[in-house]
């Protein structure tokens, strides 16, 4: 029997759960049921993310204390997550004894590994708050694009990434003032040190997702680690350090120590030795997280629990983000649903089953086609699964099932089988296969049933015996469904107990059909999802009080999603002709040369196979080298209308991505593609 811990990332305490959130801990709540029904000793860890300075002005502008604010915020989650049926073992908080024992454990065993120093940091300081400004709490123009009101660590238009000081006219967010620079002395920890072991640890294949193994070498690992700076002075909401009065250890330090600590308060609860779950080889930890803090928990923490005694984690899934529609979620288009609100107005099993069909192992944004997901959830599961109950439970309502199960040419035998194969999809985070398994399965089981039509057995009563058969096998194949949907749908599955007499306990029990029992009355296990209760939650997001910006995450990183759409909308559809009368070939550069009196042009002559050439004027001058351009691939525009231009005639135009002078990012096939060749 596996021993496994699993954590979802801990939520912060300074906003509501949304349906972005909500990919995330279903995730990982079907992941641990599926563990728990296979029998094995699973538990479910997490806590709210307590910490930081977004908390504590909060706090400051509700006129409440920070305790009563993460109280209350508590409460909230803990409520909106058991509305969507997400069950944990544990759920904690970071503010609490067990986190600050912990911390001063870990972080002495780091002093001790002599990792720690000290450096001067500069930072924007709000006299007025009497605060330093984490970079969310500073506005101002972007130092390289000039775009206004933007963030101190990032531009929204741009993409670009600084340090607040860098900002040009910064405000403090909190009281408007112009803050100062003022420089403290922070604590870091010199993760360089642990290097090679990240390097081993990351690239190893079976803690990661490759593609944040890939990631990782090419964005972190390829030089050396910077210090990461873990102490904030006061004010701050959060741990004092013990052998650094005056210094708060920053939350980003406390937060992952939270997992060990929610773990502990279980052990307390239930006679359970803290060290069995931490420090034991037998036992597997799994960290399920999004893409935006993949550093702190593949970089910051397996360095922080080297240096303790503790184990490293097993495996860290990642998931990607929510889109609805295809967009980022927006609160003005109604599409930033809180969880609260979605429950106002639809069954959570909906969203269950919607996310778990599109959940994958892989780091890809997931979403959420409000179209689809009524299409969907009405198509598989009502008309297609419960609809194999609805149409034999109610036949065999008045009687019992069959004492031997009936010839049913395979169908039941089959459907067991398919249960490893079920079992290694979901063991694998890749959910949306194992209900492809299963939607097949149901398919064929109700082509089963319209064949024998028991609605027409039940009209003849000296069929009553072949109407009996037909429903044993009906009802047992729907049980196998309800069992291998149990993750997901632990609702149905408790019902279809019900539905037998006989709750579902174990996977294994798809390999036995029920039999000889009386069946219950069935009662309807899921409505079709009305379009229009989509529409009003949607219209109703549109009022909800705005989701407070999340405070001192990271800067996107893994992140590069969205912002130029948002700069830039989708053109209105064209047709597949309209496409195609634009003739995109693939070409290579056989000359480049700067354009004399142009700033911007260099003038390039594309060879398009066959002894064909274009000379084409571009705008990229500065931004590529001629010499750099000569022999590469691009693709063209081959029947663009010649024009007529200052400094000559362009005979086409070769494409590119961006706007900005120096962003431009030449489009070009993969290795293989000759030229000549058409696009499309
Ligand atoms: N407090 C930190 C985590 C600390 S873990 C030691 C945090 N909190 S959060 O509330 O911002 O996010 C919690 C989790 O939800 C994160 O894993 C995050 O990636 C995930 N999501 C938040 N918004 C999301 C989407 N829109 N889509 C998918 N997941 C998202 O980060
Ligand atoms: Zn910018």
């Amino acid at each position: 029997m596996r021993q496994t811990l699993v954590t979802s990332a801990l939520p912060y305490a300074n906003g509501h759960i949304h349906i972005g959130h909500l990919v995330e801990y279903l995730q990982t709540d079907i992941w641990v049921r599926f563990q728990k029904l296979r029998g094995n000793r699973c538990i479910y860890i997490c806590a709210d993310d307590t910490h930081g300075t977004a908390i504590m002005i909060r706090a400051r502008e509700d006129g409440i204390t920070e305790e009563e604010l993460i109280a209350e915020m508590q409460r909230a989650h803990v409520r909106d997550f058991a509305g969507f049926d997400i069950e944990f073992d544990n759920y904690g908080s970071t503010h609490s004894d067990e986190n600050r024992q912990l911390c001063e454990e870990i972080w002495a065993s780091i002093r001790q590994a002599g990792l720690v120093s000290e450096q001067a940091v500069t930072q924007l300081y709000d006299a007025d708050a009497g605060t330093f400004l984490a970079d969310r709490f500073v506005q101002g123009t972007c130092p390289k694009c000039g775009a206004i009101e933007q963030y101190g660590d990032s531009c929204d238009r741009c993409g670009a990434h600084y340090s607040p000081a860098e900002v040009l006219n910064p405000i403090s967010t909190l009281t408007g003032v112009t803050p100062e620079v003022r420089s403290a002395d922070h604590l870091f920890i010199n993760i360089e040190r642990l290097h090679d072991f990240l390097h081993e640890w990351t690239r190893g294949g079976e803690h990661l997702q490759p593609e944040i193994a890939n990631y990782l070498a090419g964005h972190f690992l390829h030089e050396p680690l910077k210090d990461w700076d873990v102490s904030r002075p006061a004010p701050y909401f959060g741990f004092e350090i013990p052998d650094s009065p005056g210094n708060y250890w920053y939350v980003w330090f406390d937060a992952p120590i939270g997992y060990m600590a929610s773990t502990m308060a279980w052990c307390n609860k239930h006679g359970e030795n803290f060290d069995d779950w931490w420090a034991s080889e037998g036992t597997e930890i799994h960290h399920f997280i999004g893409k935006d803090i993949t550093y702190f928990h593949t970089l910051f923490w397996p360095a922080m629990l080297k240096s303790s005694r503790y184990s490293l984690p097993t495996k860290i899934h990642i998931h990607g983000f929510l889109t609805v529609d295809g967009e980022k979620m927006s609160k003005s288009k109604g599409t930033f649903v809180q969880a609260s609100t979605y429950l106002e107005h639809l069954d959570p099993a909906y969203l269950r089953y919607y996310y778990a069909s599109k959940l994958t192992p892989r780091v890809d944004d997931l979403d959420l086609n409000l179209d689809e997901f009524a299409v969907k959830v009405n198509s598989d599961m009502v008309g297609n699964v419960v609809n194999l109950a609805s149409r034999t439970a109610k036949f065999a309502a008045a009687t019992t099932l069959a004492d031997a199960y009936p010839d049913d040419a395979g169908l039941f035998a089959q459907a067991a089988n398919d249960g490893d194969a079920i079992a290694e999809a979901y063991e694998a985070c890749d959910f949306a296969r194992a209900i492809r398994i299963i939607l097949a399965m149901a398919d064929r089981a109700n082509q089963f049933i319209e064949h024998n039509a028991p609605w027409i057995l039940a009209k003849d009563t000296a069929k009553a015996d072949e109407l009996r058969d037909v429903c044993t096998i009906g009802l047992n194949l729907f049980r196998q469904l309800a069992i291998y949907l149990a993750p997901v749908l632990p609702r149905l599955a408790r019902q279809t107990g019900e539905l037998h007499g006989k709750p579902i306990e174990h996977w294994d029990e798809s390999k036995t059909p029920v039999l000889g029992v009386a069946v219950g009355k069935f009662e309807h296990m899921m409505r079709r999802v009305d379009r229009k209760r989509v529409d009003a939650m949607i219209a109703q997001s549109k009022e909800d009080e705005p989701a407070e910006p999340v405070a001192e995450s990271p800067a996107a990183a893994f992140d590069d999603g969205g912002a130029a759409l948002e700069a830039e909308p989708l053109a209105e559809t064209c047709s597949f002709d309209d496409f195609l009368r634009v003739d995109l070939r693939v070409a290579r550069v056989i000359a480049a040369e700067d354009v004399a009196g142009a700033k911007k042009l260099l003038k390039l002559t594309l060879g398009l196979g066959g002894g064909h050439e274009r000379t084409v004027l571009a705008g990229i001058k500065g931004v590529y080298q001629p010499k750099e351009l000569v022999g590469r691939l691009v693709v063209c525009v081959a029947n663009l209308a010649p024009r007529k231009m200052k400094f000559g005639q362009s005979e086409g135009m070769i494409v590119a991505a961006g706007g900005g002078d120096k962003e431009i990012f030449l489009l070009a096939p993969d290795d293989g593609a000759k030229p000549g060749q058409r696009v499309h």
